[in-house]
């Protein structure tokens, strides 16, 4: 991607990690999802004839759905391989099979995978874009984009301070922000008991990238400090043992109450699905801003993948 705004070319061919993605970059996809969600009915006709290959090998509501949608709101389709269930996986095939395969039918491929490192590797097998919608603990770059997007339509990025809250060492949708938000040169608060601490990977790279780093055990050591509460579920499915998972499950929960010591404009965030992390009775405060963007997926979506497919035609 270069340039801004719509008509700008994408320079990628795979998306892979947010941290291929540079300011420009987020700049421009932003910019052209806001075109988009202007007015996508000029963009119904864009990408007639496209096919979306889908492989989902965790569960998914809002990615699969909301690329599903922007696909076809572009006037393309979708060919999904289903579940692993009723797929050859079963069989025993390999990833490197199952894409190699799957370029065949589709003009673009997103892939869901529970090992981390899959979605760069499938993309070494195939030559059509693949896009990277969550491998293992690893990275979710599109989720970051309409993070992203929500953020800036919310707090905006000057003089940004984001506070980090839950699972931050399995937590993908973590990882990947925390990479974007270093080049929008935000203070980043890091929120969690000290066994789900950011992974020392990450901490190594957001140190280099000379990013704004705290981390607390305790919210309201910054609460009324922050823009932004970006608060996520802690990932029961990637606890190597369930008693780990249990000790520290409904420790970092917010409701109405405790957002009292909050800045009146706070925006909290949550990637979706929660689990009992925010009260719902936060859902009917000024602050809510998740269904908001998961919603931002769609119009997000459809700017990733026009960028994407115009500059792979
Ligand atoms: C997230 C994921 O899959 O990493 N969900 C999503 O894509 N919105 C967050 C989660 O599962 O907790």
């Amino acid at each position: 991607m270069v340039g801004g705004g719509s008509g700008s070319k994408m320079r990628h061919d795979h998306i892979i990690s947010a941290k291929q993605l540079s300011r420009a970059d987020i700049e421009a996809v932003l910019d052209h999802a806001a075109d988009i969600a202007a007015d996508p009915s000029a963009y119904a006709d864009r990408h007639a004839d496209t096919l979306l290959g889908l492989l989902f090998f965790e569960p998914s509501t809002r990615t699969k759905m909301s690329f599903t949608t922007a696909m076809k709101r572009l006037g393309g389709d979708i060919v999904d391989m289903g579940s692993v269930e009723s797929s050859s996986v079963k069989k025993g095939e390999s990833l490197a099979d199952t894409v190699r395969v799957v370029e065949g039918y589709a003009d673009a491929l997103v892939l869901r995978h529970p090992m981390e490192g899959s979605a760069k590797m499938a993309s070494e097998f195939v030559d059509v874009p693949l896009v990277n919608a969550g491998d293992g603990a690893g990275q979710h770059p599109t989720q970051t984009l309409l993070d992203l997007y929500t953020i800036r339509e919310n707090a905006g990025f000057d003089d940004l301070t984001i506070g980090i809250m839950g699972d931050l060492k399995y937590g993908r949708t973590v990882h990947s922000l925390a990479h974007a938000l270093t080049n929008v040169d935000a203070r980043q608060h890091f929120i969690s008991p000290e066994s789900l601490q950011l992974p020392r990977s990450v901490r190594y790279d957001l140190h280099q990238e000379g990013a704004k780093v705290r981390e607390h055990t305790e919210l309201d050591e910054v609460l009324p400090e922050l823009d932004v509460l970006y608060v996520t579920r802690i990932q029961r499915e990637r606890f190597p043992d369930e008693s780990e998972y249990r000790a520290v499950a409904g420790q970092y929960r917010i409701d109405s109450e405790t957002l009292k010591a909050a800045k009146d404009d706070l925006t909290v965030m949550h990637p979706l699905p929660r689990v009992d992390e925010i009260a719902h009775d936060v859902d009917d405060t000024e602050y809510a801003t998740y269904f908001e963007q998961a919603y931002n997926g769609v119009p997000v979506r459809m700017a990733l993948l026009d960028l994407l497919l115009e500059d792979n035609e």
